[in-house]
């Protein structure tokens, strides 16, 4: 598949303004969104606006709405925050460490007729810069801060945007619907109404 003649961003805004390009076609290149999103080298003075932390969970903040066609934001990790066993709605995920480091595990889907412990297939620590890829079909996964010490962010592309997805009971497999919200949009928090359904974490 050609890719959009791209080059490396310098920005974030940079960043952003190719990514819209690259998504104004239907069809998506995971590798050619990847590259570009790990060719961007983080700098916290251009994204500290919208990093905001809470001190008992992760937080999500809204940084762009990709003209329809993804959400783009940024996740705040507090030391020892994770979330949930997740799937992604059908979407594609791309998860760049803006700072800190982030465990991945993947998880397989769970057996329908099956009602035990979940199946583990890798875990892997992503580094600073670095871009992380799943869908629906490469399986579940859960994303923790593992540090004592450090906080951890993250950038994340979604596409398409969603606003519920399915979280999983590691010891069981059940699954529950769940409502994503944010704790803040373009660097505004968002109003308590709004947030607090969030329990993907
Ligand atoms: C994650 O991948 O663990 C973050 C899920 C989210 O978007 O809240």
């Amino acid at each position: 598949m050609d890719q959009t003649e791209v080059v490396k961003p310098e920005t974030l805004d940079d960043l952003i303004k190719t990514l819209h390009k690259i998504f104004e076609s239907d069809c998506i290149n995971v590798e050619e969104v990847q590259d570009i999103m790990e060719s961007y080298e983080s700098k916290p003075q251009e994204w500290m606006k919208y990093a905001k932390f809470d001190q008992y969970r992760y937080t999500r903040n809204l940084v762009d709405e990709g003209n329809g066609k993804f959400n783009l934001m940024i996740l705040c990790w507090g030391e020892g925050h994770g979330s949930s066993i997740h799937d992604h709605t059908n979407s594609h995920c791309f998860m760049k460490l803006l700072q800190g480091q982030l465990k991945e595990t993947l998880f397989k889907w769970p057996d329908s007729k099956s009602h035990g412990e979940m199946i583990q297939r890798s875990q892997r620590i992503l580094q600073e810069n670095k871009v992380a890829y799943i869908n629906d079909s490469i399986g579940l996964h859960r994303v923790e801060n593992v540090s004592h010490t450090e906080c951890a962010v993250s950038l994340h592309l979604y596409s398409p945007p969603f606003q519920t997805c399915q979280t999983f009971d590691q010891r069981t497999g059940h699954k529950n619907a769940v409502k994503m919200t944010f704790w803040s949009k373009f660097g505004e928090r968002t109003s308590f109404e709004t947030t607090v359904s969030q329990e993907n974490n």
